[in-house]
């Protein structure tokens, strides 16, 4: 690899906010990688010109690229339409998504199907879930559901940003602070940023609450909220 074109590639990197770079090292079951010097050729492509959903899963491979490969069952790549104008991000998978190996498939994930179809229903926009696309920050489940690490969302932030560029949606939803933070970088939290329309580059971003605290049942002027932010996020997509 030429200087030039290893530049190019660490400008990239850092551009995604990526500050530690991994080298497949060895194909042995149970291997991490480790984070080495660069030398010809660590990087997987930047993106490449004819990118597609298959070939990002195609090269997440069996990934051992952080430790939250170790405690689960399978990756959790994304679900749905992908020419879709509209993305849903969350966080990670949870247990039902680590089995299942479909996001949003447990009780928040119900409810987030639920808010999707009601609102376009109530607001005569005809959109089923499955019309959209679903993915998360992680393609895999934290041990106990505990918050991605800085790190992981770092290693994983490259096939999410793939994602984002392939379907190139006309709005994104954050679900939750963490998906929110991952794609614009404020630091704020979900109160302060939902019904708000951020960036993730160029693409409008409605931050809006995660589901699973929209399950807690004193959360009732947050779900109205999370409705309001759907309704305006569908309306900008769908009018
Ligand atoms: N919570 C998330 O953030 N993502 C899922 O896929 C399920 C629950």
């Amino acid at each position: 690899m030429n200087a030039d074109l290893l530049r190019s590639y660490l400008e990239f990197y850092q551009d995604l906010g990526i500050r530690t770079l991994y080298r497949q090292v060895a194909p042995q079951a149970g291997t991490t990688l480790a984070p080495v010097a660069l030398e010809a050729p660590p990087l997987p492509p930047m993106v490449p010109s004819n990118d597609s959903l298959l070939q990002i899963l195609e090269d997440i491979g069996d990934c051992r690229r952080c430790r939250l490969h170790e405690g689960r069952t399978q990756i959790v790549f994304g679900v749905g339409n992908e020419h879709s104008p509209l993305v849903f991000v969350g966080e990670g998978p949870g247990a039902d998504e680590d089995a299942q190996g479909i996001p949003f498939v447990g009780r928040a994930g119900q409810l987030l199907t639920q808010m999707i179809e009601n609102t376009a229903k109530k607001e005569g926009i005809p959109l089923q879930r499955e019309d959209v696309y679903i993915c998360n920050v992680v393609k895999c489940r934290p041990p106990g559901n505990r918050t991605p690490e800085p790190d992981e969302m770092e290693v994983c932030g490259q096939f999410l940003y793939r994602q984002l560029m392939t379907i190139n949606p006309k709005a994104i939803c954050a679900l939750g602070g963490t998906a929110a933070r991952a794609l614009t970088g404020h630091k704020e939290g979900v109160t302060k940023l939902r019904g708000k329309w951020l960036k993730w580059k160029d693409i409008p971003v409605m931050v809006t609450y995660h589901p699973s605290y929209l399950l807690r049942a004193y959360n009732q002027s947050a779900k109205r909220e999370a409705w309001e932010d759907l309704k305006r996020l569908l309306h900008f997509v769908y009018d």
